[in-house]
């Protein structure tokens, strides 16, 4: 049993967006940590993909400003980790006013909250505020957002930095990972096309460094202890096309990986462009709390386990 002083000491966390795919693994980590920790969660319900009980996790519309103040002035959490966000990067070019309160105003909710409360903000934001000239990036580049979703992150981000609270900036790129309710990445929508059997076409020029989503639950666990502040590039260890990782998917799901086709990204007419040689380069947040991301091959590995324990398919290693 904790002593009353560390129950006293003991930090209240609190993430918003439950549904997230970052926020399962988070709260997969924290439940394995030696440290424990007080942790509540909100869901606007968007996703579906949360269920609020009411003791644990609660539904709260973080866009709504009263809302969300009201419930952090009662939960007094001394760290809010904000991974909800408008993630659609093509249907943001057309959606732009909820891209914008989810990915902006929602942040401005939470610095104003963080202001009165004291409470630490640990942000999530992307590779996607660079232009992808020349990625992947350092934390130290010049960011240049080029589509909709892009310029509502980086706007995000001048939030939290310009908003005079204690906070720290987490961009990563491409996450995929299991969840219970196998929520959408692009593992599992190559797993989709790949069991339809027919062919399908993947982009073979649009570079970025796939990220395990149990990486960054690890990678907070990391930050919650020291609270450290400042911006950390979180990415796999391995920089390649979609293309290729969606042959890696294949190989190692064994799949048919001749299914995959190569598609340049002009012929895809995607709506929003996107940063062509993208991707993080995480050594400041590997040295600093020591620690590698995993590469393509292990991460899909622990991956495909996962899924096997939580019983969602069939694939067998
Ligand atoms: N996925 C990637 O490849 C990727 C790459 C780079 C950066 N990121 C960043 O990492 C963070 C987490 O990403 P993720 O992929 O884990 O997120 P996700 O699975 O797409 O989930 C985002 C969550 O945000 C909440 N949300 C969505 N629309 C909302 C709305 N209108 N109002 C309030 N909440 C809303 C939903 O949670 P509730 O339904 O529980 O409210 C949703 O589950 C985000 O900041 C994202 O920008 C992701």
């Amino acid at each position: 049993m904790p002593s009353s002083k560390q129950q006293s000491e003991q930090e209240r966390i609190l993430i918003i967006g439950a549904g997230s795919k970052v926020a399962e693994a988070i709260v997969r980590t924290l439940a394995i940590s030696p440290i424990k920790y007080s942790l509540q969660q909100i869901t606007s319900g968007v996703s579906k993909n949360s269920h609020p009980d009411g003791k644990t996790v609660f539904r709260c519309d973080v866009t709504n400003r009263k809302e969300i103040k009201d419930f952090c002035l009662n939960a007094q959490p001394t760290i809010i980790i904000n991974t909800a966000a408008y993630t659609s990067v093509d249907k943001a070019e057309e959606e732009r006013q909820t891209a914008w309160q989810v990915n902006v105003s929602a942040v401005e909710n939470l610095v104003a909250v963080c202001r009165l409360t004291d409470a630490h903000l640990i942000h999530f934001s992307t590779d996607y505020v660079f232009d992808g000239t020349h990625g992947p990036y350092t934390e130290t580049d010049k960011p240049n957002p080029l589509g909709y979703y892009a310029k509502t992150k980086m706007a995000g981000e001048n939030v939290c930095i310009g908003g005079s609270i204690n906070h720290t900036i987490i961009r990563t790129n491409v996450l995929y990972g299991a969840t219970q309710a196998l929520k959408h990445d692009f593992v599992v929508w190559t797993l989709g096309k790949l069991s339809e059997g027919k062919p399908f076409s993947v982009v073979n020029d649009q570079f970025s460094n796939p990220t395990l989503i149990d990486d960054i639950g690890y990678l907070i666990e990391k930050i919650l202890r020291k609270k450290t502040q400042g911006i950390f590039h979180a990415g796999g260890a391995d920089w390649l096309s979609r293309f290729d990782f969606a042959r890696k998917i294949a190989q190692v799901f064994r799949e048919k990986e001749e299914l995959i086709q190569p598609i340049t990204t002009t012929d895809l007419h995607q709506a929003a462009p996107r940063p062509m040689r993208g991707g993080v380069i995480p050594y400041k947040a590997e040295t600093m709390f020591g620690m590698k991301f995993s590469g393509i091959e292990s991460g899909l590995v622990t991956m495909k386990r996962q899924l096997q324990v939580t019983g969602h398919h069939q694939w067998t290693l």
